[in-house]
Parts: C-alpha cells; sequence; structure tokens
C-alpha cells in the first residue's frame, strides 16, 4: 500500500504534492518522490526514509513546475531505498510513473524488456511500467497507457507524466483506490481524499478499469478501450480528520474494513493456476525436505495467528510444531536443530522480545523464517526467509487486517509445504485454494452484519468479565478474540478451550455471564452445543458463531451469528471479523479510545 498524488494547473506544484503526500503518509512512509515538469524537462527527485528527508533536499534545490506527481512508499517489491522510491522513469527519464499496488506478472515483463535492450536500475515492480510505457510510446501517452495496462496483471493506481506532453497527466485504477480532484484551472489525482481536501471538494472517484486523463483545464474520463465515460461529481462533506480515516470513525474500523482488499493484496500474488508460489520467498524443495520441526514463535496477536499456523502446517504437512511466545522462548532453552524451521510472526518486524528470539533461533543454528508486515524491518533483514503480509500500515494498536493476513500467509505457506512434499493431492490444493479466493467476498458479507456486533456490545457493555469457547482451530481463533476485546474495551476475559470449561472455570459462570461460543469446526460441532447447553444452565448470556445452515445453534444461543460456509482449516479468518467488530463496539459503548488503548504501544520495542 502506497500513496500516490499528481498535480496539473497553474500553481507551482512542488509544495501542493508535498503537502499531500503528508495526508497519505498513513498509506506508508519508508520513501517518497515526486517527479515534476520543468523548464528542464522532467526533474525526478526521490529520497529513502520519511518525507521530511526529501522535504529537505526540495528546500535545498527546489523544482519549479505546474505539473508533477508523488509517491510516498511502503515497500512491497525491493527494500527501502532511493533507487527503489518512486516515481521510476523510463532511461531516457521522459516518462515518469508513481503506482501504488502490485503488477503480478512484472517480471515475464521484466524478461520481455531486458530481451528488447532495456536496462532496470531498481528491484521494483513498477520500474517495468515506465520501462513498458517507453516501449510503447509512439507519440501519445494516453495510448501507451492503454495499450501497457492491456499487459499488466495485479492492482495498480498509476499517475503517468510524459516529458512530450506536459500538457497530460494520465490516471488509470485497477484495484487500487483513486480519485481525481476536481479545481479551477487546475486538476488533481491522489490515492484519498484528504491529500486534496486543502484545494477542492468536488471529486470523481474512479471504479476499476477507468482512466482520466487530466490537463489544466479539465478532466476526461474513459474506460481502458477509450469509451468515454460520464459522471457526476462527489462533494466531499467531511473535514479533514474524518476524511484520512477514509470517512471511518475509527482507524480500527477504517482497517477492519480493508481486510477483503488486504487477503486479496496478501494472496492473489502467491496463487498461480491451482499452485501456490513463493517466488521470493527462497524456500527450495531441498530446504523443505530438511525440515525436522518446526517452532513459531511471536508475541500478542501475532503468536494467536502462530496458534492457527501450527495446526494448518501440521494438518497439511505431518511435520509436528512448536509454537511459543517470544519472551518465554528466548529464555527457557528451547531444542533448536539444524532441521529446526524458526518461523517468527511480527506485525512491525521489530518487536524486540521476537527479534531475541530470532537471533537465539539463528545463533543455536535454526533456518529463520519470518512472516511480516513491513519490508526492510530488522526481522525481516535477519531472517533467512521472509513472507510479507501485505495488509499495509496498520494505524490502531490493536491489531486487525495484520493479523488475518498472517492467517493467509500461513495457509499459503503450509499449501506450498504440503505441494512440495507432496502430503495432500494437486486437487486438495486447488480446491483450498478456490475457497481462499472466496474469503475476500465472504468477509464483505459478514461486515454487512456489523449491526448485530452492535447490538451484542451494548448488551455487553457493563460486564465485567466475559468467556469465550472454542474447540479445535476455534480455540486459537477465540484467543485472539478476547485479547482483541480485553485491550480496548478493558473487560476482564478469558478464552477457554470449550472442553476444558468443566474443569474448573465453570464455577465462575453465574446468571447473566456473558460467554462467545465458536462452532466452525463441523467436527466439533455437537461437542461445542453441548459446552454452550451447560453454561446456558448456570445462566450465562450466550452469543454463538456456527456456520450457516446450523439453525439448531439458534435455539440454544441468545444471539446467533452465522457465517458463511468455508473448509474447516479457513474458518478462523472469517470468524476473526465479527469478533474484531464485537471488541471495537464493545469500546466505542464504553467510551473508550478505541485506537489507542491505555497503557499499549502499537510497537513494543522494549523487553
Ligand atoms: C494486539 C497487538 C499486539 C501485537 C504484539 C506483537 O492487538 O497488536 O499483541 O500483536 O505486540 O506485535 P508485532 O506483530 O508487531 O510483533
Amino acid at each position: 500500500m502506497c500513496g500516490i498524488v499528481g498535480y496539473i494547473g497553474h500553481r507551482d506544484s512542488q509544495n501542493i504534492l508535498v503537502e499531500g503526500l503528508k495526508k497519505l503518509e498513513y498509506r506508508g512512509y519508508d520513501s517518497a518522490g515526486i517527479a515534476v515538469y520543468s523548464d528542464e524537462g522532467l526533474v525526478v527527485r526521490k529520497a529513502k526514509g520519511r518525507l521530511a528527508v526529501l522535504e529537505g533536499q526540495l528546500c535545498e534545490e527546489p523544482i519549479a513546475g505546474s505539473a508533477g506527481i508523488g509517491h510516498t512508499r511502503w515497500a512491497t517489491h525491493g527494500k527501502p531505498s532511493d533507487v527503489n522510491s518512486h516515481p521510476h522513469t523510463d532511461e531516457k527519464q521522459k516518462i515518469s510513473v508513481v503506482h501504488n499496488g502490485i503488477i503480478e506478472n512484472y517480471l515475464p515483463l521484466k524478461e520481455e524488456l531486458t530481451a528488447k535492450g532495456y536496462t532496470f536500475v531498481s528491484e521494483t515492480d513498477t520500474e517495468v511500467i515506465a520501462h513498458l510505457l517507453a516501449d510503447l510510446y509512439e507519440g501519445d501517452i494516453v495510448a501507451a497507457v492503454r495499450a501497457a495496462v492491456k499487459r499488466m496483471r495485479g492492482a495498480f493506481g498509476l499517475g503517468v507524466l510524459a516529458e512530450s506532453e506536459p500538457d497530460k497527466l494520465v490516471a488509470v485504477r485497477m484495484h487500487s483506490p483513486l480519485i481525481i480532484g476536481l479545481g479551477e484551472n487546475e486538476n488533481f489525482i491522489a490515492s484519498d481524499i484528504p491529500a486534496i481536501l486543502e484545494h477542492t471538494r468536488d471529486v470523481y472517484i474512479l471504479n476499476d478499469g477507468e482512466m482520466a486523463i487530466l490537463t489544466k483545464d479539465g478532466v476526461t474520463l474513459t474506460d481502458l478501450e477509450g469509451g468515454s465515460i460520464s459522471r457526476d461529481a462527489y462533494r466531499v462533506e467531511w473535514d479533514l480528520e474524518t476524511a484520512e480515516k477514509g470517512g471511518y470513525e475509527h482507524f480500527m474500523l477504517k482497517e477492519i474494513f480493508e481486510q477483503p482488499r488486504a487477503y486479496r493484496d496478501t494472496m492473489s500474488p502467491r496463487i498461480d493456476g491451482n499452485r501456490v508460489v513463493l517466488p521470493d520467498v527462497g524456500l527450495t524443495a531441498d530446504i523443505i525436505r530438511g525440515i525436522r520441526r518446526i517452532h513459531i514463535v511471536a508475541c500478542g496477536t501475532a503468536s494467536h495467528a502462530g496458534l492457527v499456523g501450527k495446526s494448518v502446517i501440521e494438518q497439511l504437512t505431518r511435520i509436528p510444531v512448536e509454537t511459543d511466545v517470544a519472551s518465554e522462548y528466548r529464555y527457557r532453552d528451547p531444542i533448536i536443530t539444524s532441521d529446526t524451521l524458526v518461523i517468527v510472526v511480527s506485525q512491525s518486524g521489530e518487536t524486540a522480545d521476537t527479534l531475541a528470539a530470532l537471533r537465539e533461533a539463528k545463533r543455536q543454528g535454526a533456518r529463520v523464517l519470518a512472516v511480516t508486515n513491513v519490508v526492510g524491518s530488522s526481522v525481516a533483514r535477519e531472517a533467512d526467509h521472509v513472507i510479507l503480509t501485505m495488509a499495509g500500515p496498520e494505524i490502531a494498536v490493536a491489531s486487525t487486517k495484520a493479523y488475518t493476513t498472517m492467517l493467509i500467509a500461513f495457509y499459503l505457506l503450509g499449501l506450498y509445504m504440503a505441494q512440495t512434499l507432496e502430503t495432500v493431492t494437486p486437487a486438495y490444493v486447488a480446491d483450498t485454494l478456490a475457497a481462499m479466493q472466496k474469503l475476500p467476498e465472504q468477509v464483505e458479507a459478514l461486515l454487512g452484519k456489523a449491526d448485530l456486533m452492535k447490538k451484542v456490545a451494548e448488551q455487553f457493555k457493563t460486564t465485567e468479565n466475559l468467556f469465550f469457547i472454542g474447540r479445535g482451530l476455534d480455540y486459537a481463533a477465540v484467543v485472539e478474540g478476547s485479547l482483541k476485546l480485553k485491550e480496548i474495551s478493558y473487560i476482564h476475559s478469558e478464552a477457554y478451550a470449550a472442553g476444558e470449561l468443566k474443569h474448573g472455570t465453570l464455577a465462575l459462570i453465574t446468571e447473566g455471564t456473558p460467554v462467545i461460543a465458536l462452532a466452525t469446526q463441523e467436527a466439533l460441532f455437537e461437542k461445542t452445543l453441548s459446552n454452550i447447553v451447560e453454561v446456558k444452565a448456570r445462566g450465562a448470556v450466550v452469543l454463538g458463531i456456527a456456520n450457516e445452515g446450523h439453525t439448531e445453534l439458534s435455539k440454544t444461543a441468545n444471539e446467533t451469528l452465522y457465517i458463511p460456509r468455508t473448509l474447516p482449516l479457513l474458518t478462523p479468518a472469517l470468524a476473526a471479523v465479527p469478533l474484531q467488530l464485537l471488541a471495537y463496539y464493545t469500546s466505542l459503548a464504553r467510551g473508550n479510545d478505541v485506537d489507542k488503548p491505555r497503557n499499549l504501544a502499537k510497537s513494543v520495542t522494549v523487553e
């Protein structure tokens, strides 16, 4: 996830671009750059680091010119560096591109262009677009963009400037957000409204497969074939703070609602037909065949993703997996051998305990694989292999989309190892991938039921104690649901393996105690239902969550939520969503600071 901005008009563009980028830094902040059409032609300035670094450079050496594009980066392909920063240009520096998204077929395109003699200087997928445009350019940048887009697969929001056509700025949207701002003798592009709200409140919101051709005097919208599109401008009525949250009241809610996109971004580049591909991870068949045991080590929510990861990997590969929290692992003298794969999981990639566990594992000779959301983070740099989640920056302290994309990463890893070891059939891999590809729309369906979670939150908001129960993978999922609730609602909550309650904790269930029971594991449904009956008999008020079709649950539970049917292994990626919403609405109902809960920090870099 990155932020792009563009300007064409009657004013100097540099400051408009930089100020716009400041409003988009939440989308990524490992490097930034601008390209401006000046008297000397297209001039590009870009720098690794926060936007302030670029701003310092531009202060010393400003670029004058009234058309430009800018970018703030969240690295996906290639580490944060000056050269990997956007804008990217063709060899002759005549065409400049900013890009948000991922070009899935960038490798074959890169090979093709390299064979034609183009020289690449960066590791990015975006540079491919600049060379492709140069290759296709025959004096009409709009035609070149149209032709290039036909060759590209994946997600992209693009801004393009060509030196020989300084009166045009071209924008395209395909699965990455892009809006057009309409001004007086000036027009804008941006990934998000806040970037241009200072200048205009009238915008076109582009749909996938749409292009905008901007001049200083007007904007033309077309489809990718050039057919014209007419649309009424949308008038933005929000203030800036609301707009940064995309209209959501809190970043947490925005991030919960971003999950369908985050799932797609994390899985789509790694699914090729009926197989999983992990080309940048470097886990060769020989390495996989040599793994005898796996340790998954992480903290907090990331360690809960690891609990799901353990079941997934064990079920798919039959390799034994242990999980541990990083703060314990490093001091408990774990049995690590050279055939141990240690998987460290960390959204930020900077958590001190996780990093220390990684170093301890490496010191003892283990191979380390990191699952992280941040390219270039310490964990990513020090691990032998990295699987990136594509959640995009997570601002709310309570992790949501980073957690669920970690689950997606574990599904991909488990399937990848299993297809290599042939512990499952190709048909099984194909069926599971097909089910995974349905998850984003199933999450959308669950988001549509947010009001039910709001209602339950109202019922539970005055409680001081609450229990979550589940069996098997449902237990792994409720451990995270319980953490989510306690960290932002401040309600004491415990997650229990449903069958374990009767060994002591059942004594705490009294009249009115809320219990959230997750029963998505088909093989265990009846067992969990019996546990629900047990707690109901002691006066519990139960929210039951099960797969669609289990109408018998409604007869037992006080409130029932049905989740769309998927494979048992995948249900945690759906069940997480209502549990996040429940935590969110409960925190809200109690008047808490949802995005910044007390005593906590987003990245815990102390032991
Ligand atoms: C809870 C939460 C934390 C983090 C934990 C590890 O919502 O976000 O429990 O999961 O501090 O952080 P990372 O994943 O950055 O290592």
